[in-house]
């Protein structure tokens, strides 16, 4: 571990740090999910946590490093990185299913659906969680960068959840679509306007398909992170260490921490999942380290 994620990882460590709970009760027993960019990061965190809770667990992902030429910096996950994944989440006792597929491509997605019903039966959760950053001036034109963006995070995304209602909608008991969005989704972002874009129309699409899809009692709603533990964020680089504290405060945190474990994104997807949240719908859970202080209602 480098010298700035252990720093980051001591800042953590108190604020994360889950009380000496027993094992969760498995309240998603008997349900499927499934999970988009399952392979690392936040995706593969909430693969795990809702497996925790004992749902069957449909990875999917591109798994193809270099699929997307417009990526800068870092680098898609590997088929190593789904396979340990799927190990790591199958460790909870329940079924998985990995699944290589882009999400810009409807038909392998439709494909996908198949599968996942005729292997695991569903879905009835979905975490539309696969996304790509690009950093870049919105005045400095960049249409490929642009234009991936909108594929993945945008129609990607869009693609997803309609190749897996047919399915959700047959199991008829209440489906959950959580998308993870952004903190970007919140505000105007300095370099990072493309990728802000996608997620504020994120939020459109959630707020909408919740409109839409409520009389069938499917629940739709959002997840928005600040900064995150994964190679999105690091890009495989690492700058001079700063000091937890004064990093969390640049970054707008209440809190003193400066980035968040994926753990902690996917507790909230789960809690979106979960037996506490069939009335909640149209809305974003922000988990941002007291971010939203400093932002408007
Ligand atoms: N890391 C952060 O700081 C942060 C903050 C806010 C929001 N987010 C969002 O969280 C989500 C997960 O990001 P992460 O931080 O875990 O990043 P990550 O890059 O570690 O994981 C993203 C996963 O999605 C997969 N993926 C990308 N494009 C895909 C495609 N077209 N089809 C299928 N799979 C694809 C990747 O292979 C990877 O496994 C993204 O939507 C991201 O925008 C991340």
């Amino acid at each position: 571990m480098t010298e700035r994620r252990q720093l980051f990882a001591a800042a953590t460590l108190a604020l994360a740090a889950t009380p000496a709970a027993a094992q969760p009760a498995r309240q998603l027993t008997g349900r499927t999910a499934l999970v988009t960019g399952a392979a690392r990061g936040i995706g593969r965190a909430t693969a795990i946590a809702l497996a925790r809770l004992g749902a069957d667990i449909a990875l999917l992902d591109i798994a193809e490093p270099e699929a997307i030429p417009a990526l800068r910096g870092y680098r898609l996950a590997s088929r190593a990185e789904l396979a340990e994944a799927t190990r790591l989440t199958a460790e909870q006792q329940i079924r998985t299913l990995p699944l290589v597929a882009d999400i810009r491509d409807a038909a392998a997605l439709r494909a996908a659906a198949q599968r996942i019903e005729a292997e695991l039966g569903g879905p009835d959760l979905l975490v539309a969680n696969a996304g790509i950053a690009i950093n870049g001036a919105l005045a400095e034109p960049a249409p490929e960068a642009w234009q991936a963006m909108l594929d993945v995070n945008l129609t990607g995304t869009l693609n997803t959840i309609q190749a897996m209602l047919p399915g959700m909608r047959r199991r008829g008991r209440g489906g959950r679509i959580v998308i993870v969005t952004s903190v970007q989704a919140r505000m105007g972002v300095n370099g990072s306007g493309a990728y802000a874009a996608t997620k504020w129309a994120l939020t459109g699409l959630m707020k909408s398909l919740a409109a839409e899809l409520g009389p069938e009692e499917i629940t739709v709603n959002a997840v928005a992170p600040t900064a995150v533990e994964t190679p999105m964020v690091h890009r495989g680089g690492d700058a001079p260490q700063p000091d937890p504290r004064r990093a969390a405060a640049f970054a707008g945190h209440a809190l003193p921490i400066p980035v968040l474990p994926p753990e902690q994104i996917a507790d909230a997807i789960a809690f979106l999942c979960g037996p506490g949240a069939p009335t909640i719908s149209g809305t974003t859970l922000d988990v941002n380290a007291g971010r939203s202080a400093q932002l408007t209602a």
